[in-house]
């Protein structure tokens, strides 16, 4: 499974989405999750993500980030289709402390 840990949170350039080939990313507000019963491992979004937000959960010390993709895409909405990610996005991309900051 792979897991979108906290550089997504207001970049949420969706290029991942488009390459999914089970759609199952979900979306909140500022970040996106992936469904971990769902995914397929098949690797593709990973290199995607202008962010390098999106990881392999056999990396170690993402246990947070597992289980907020778990808990989320139980909650929020399927997203299947790229949209334009915000403004701001290219800002957004190296700052710390996001999951702090801006998580909903
Ligand atoms: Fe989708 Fe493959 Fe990424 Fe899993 S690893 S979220 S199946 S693109
Ligand atoms: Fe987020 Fe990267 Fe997808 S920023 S929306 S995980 S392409």
């Amino acid at each position: 499974t792979y897991v979108v840990t906290d550089a997504c949170i207001r970049c949420k350039y969706m290029d991942c989405v488009e390459v999914c080939p089970v759609d199952c990313f979900y979306e909140g507000e500022n970040m996106l999750v992936i469904n971990p019963s769902e995914c397929i491992d098949c690797g593709v979004c990973e290199p995607e993500c202008p962010a390098e937000a999106i990881l392999p959960d056999t990396d170690s010390g993402l246990e947070q980030w597992m289980e907020l993709n778990a808990k989320y895409s139980a909650e929020w909405p399927n997203i299947t289709t790229k949209k334009d990610a915000p403004d701001d996005a290219d800002e957004m991309k190296d700052v710390e402390g996001k999951f702090e900051k801006f998580f909903s």
